[in-house]
């Protein structure tokens, strides 16, 4: 694999920024659940960045859970956008508070779904909290309760976001120069 910086195009969020944003949710979550019961649910893989870092900014008690989805099938997801659950809850919601944390929300396909599959558990609340908004890129209409960044539509990757799998590990939002990409993929 190669170095990051064959094909980094810019550097769209800094470390430090990231790291900022996300005491101000860590902060106004604390404040908003405030004597509740809440859940945060981390949608593998993207998210899990951004889970361990927010829920260090939570003061207050909670929970945290994984899941995992998948679609239908390339084709069947851009028409339907249905997703199935491959790693599944460990405990009922229906008494708890629940903030689903995203990396990126882009169509709004996999988290409306999610959305329709939790909804039917009655939990106490249910809302969303992602770090990346692609506002732009949206098919599918969602309340997101918590931004970290409207960012404009450009191929983003780091800090939980993979290229082909990789780089999720680095802690800034980078964007990919694509014909650097393909040029580096090409000579391997
Ligand atoms: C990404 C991201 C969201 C979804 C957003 O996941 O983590 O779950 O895409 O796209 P949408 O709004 O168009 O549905 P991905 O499928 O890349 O899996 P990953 O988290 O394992 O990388």
């Amino acid at each position: 694999m190669r170095d990051y910086r064959d094909f980094l195009g810019e550097v769209l969020i800094e470390k430090d920024q990231l790291q900022e944003r996300i005491a101000e949710l860590g902060a106004q979550i604390s404040r908003d659940y405030q004597g509740k019961n809440l859940l945060l649910i981390c949608i593998l893989r993207g998210g899990v960045m951004f889970l361990t870092d927010l829920m260090r900014n939570i003061s207050i008690p909670h929970m945290i859970e994984f899941m995992a989805v998948s679609s239908y099938g390339v084709g069947e997801r851009q028409s339907t956008g249905q997703v199935r659950i491959t790693l599944d809850l460990n405990t009922p919601i229906h008494d708890l508070d629940v903030i689903l944390v995203e990396d990126i929300v882009d169509s709004g396909r996999t988290i409306s779904s999610v959305l329709d599959l939790l909804s039917a558990r009655r939990p106490r609340s249910l809302c969303v909290c992602t770090l990346l908004d692609k506002v732009e890129r949206r098919e599918v209409q969602i309340p997101v309760k918590y931004v970290g960044y409207t960012i404009p539509n450009k191929f983003v990757f780091g800090y939980g976001l993979d290229i082909d799998d990789y780089y999720r590990n680095l802690p800034f939002i980078g964007v990919v120069d694509l014909e650097k990409y393909e040029m580096v993929r090409k000579t391997g």
